[in-house]
């Protein structure tokens, strides 16, 4: 065999003429045409307050993420507005839990005195957002209540869905959140508030939310104990087009954005609900995903600053606008490094 032109290439090959790789010459080149941006403002921190401690209490199996006390709660959303996060998302960890939740509809409950104390420090400068579902709240563990039978029961659920949106509201809240997957959620949560003088309250819809084993490390969060599981209510993780179906659903019933959840093992279907919608579109980069990457770092098996972003940049470019991640600050403190 005779060399090509280049030296050893084979014959009938040629010099190649397309080259891709000139486009990744220099950093400032790879810069100037990146597809995906990654910037504070599209990350939202999930937080979790917990009622009756003076100091927080870091979560095991998320290592680097605590129980806020009040305090601490009030101190890293000042944190957060300083680093220009786009918002944060509240979850509330009650010290009773009942059957029906009721410290989620307490005025004083733990998330609802969250909410105040958190729009109170960083007023307008960060979007505060609420979770609006019951497990944090009952005894079983439950997204909604249960019949005498104990099956979870969509509409009486959705009577609490509504006394919760009024409670997150009155405190002060921007968005909310309604995460439990009842049908009809959305229309219910948005009548609610409307009907109480909330018109300017946003809702952003988890809508196509999967019954996944990734949430594991957020029920120590909340200190959950689940009787059973969430597959009635939660979707089945084989179901893309139910996902886009439920998205459709949410939008129409008046949601403002509409989130898939868990992320990185649903690109997909993040993908098909951005083509789908008309409305920003959310992922939430879950516990479970958190966890894995925190987990081999700490080994030494995995760059952890170099995953978090590697990650968090896949989901915006599979098509979310806004990203829920425990990363939040971290990773705007990485952006600002460069
Ligand atoms: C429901 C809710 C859950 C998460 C967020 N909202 C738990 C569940 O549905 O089982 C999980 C978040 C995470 O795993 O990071 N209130």
């Amino acid at each position: 065999m005779t060399g090509g032109a280049a030296g050893g290439l084979p014959e009938g090959a040629g010099v190649p003429r397309v080259r891709p790789r000139r486009l990744r010459t220099t950093p400032a080149l790879r810069r100037m045409v990146a597809e995906t941006s990654l910037e504070a403002r599209q990350l939202v921190l999930p937080v979790f307050v917990r009622e009756g401690i003076s100091e927080p209490v870091p979560i095991d199996s998320m290592p680097g993420v605590v129980q806020h006390s009040r305090d601490s709660l009030r101190r890293a959303a000042a944190e957060a507005a300083e680093l220009g996060l786009g918002g944060l998302m509240l979850f509330g960890v009650p010290e009773h839990k009942d059957a029906v939740g009721s410290g989620a509809t307490d005025p004083d409950g733990v998330l609802n005195r969250a909410i105040t104390d958190v729009v109170g420090e960083v007023g307008e400068s960060l979007t505060v957002m609420s979770d609006l579902c019951l497990d944090e709240f009952t005894d079983h563990g439950h997204c909604g209540v249960l019949t005498p039978d104990g099956r979870v029961d969509n509409d009486a659920t959705l009577v609490r869905y509504a006394e919760m949106a009024r409670a997150h509201a009155a405190a002060g809240v921007d968005m909310v959140g309604p995460s439990g997957m009842m049908d009809g959620q959305v229309a219910v949560v948005r009548a609610a508030l409307d009907g109480a003088g909330h018109t300017d309250v946003s809702v952003l819809a988890y809508s196509a939310k999967y019954a996944s084993a990734f949430f594991g490390p957020f029920r120590e969060a909340v200190g959950s104990t689940l009787q059973g599981d969430r597959r009635t209510y939660q979707q089945d993780p084989g179901n893309a087009v139910e996902g886009v179906r439920e998205a459709r659903l949410d939008v129409a019933e008046g949601a403002d954005l509409v989130m898939v959840k868990p992320a990185l093992g649903y690109l997909d279907v993040l993908r098909r609900v951005r083509d789908a919608v008309e409305v920003p579109v959310a992922a939430y980069n879950v516990s479970g995903e958190y966890a894995m990457v925190e987990a081999a770092a700490e080994r030494g098996w995995i760059d952890r600053e170099a995953a978090i972003l590697e990650t968090l940049t896949s989901i915006r470019r599979a098509g979310a606008d806004v990203v829920l991640t425990y990363w939040a600050a971290k990773a705007a403190r990485l952006l600002t490094r460069g």
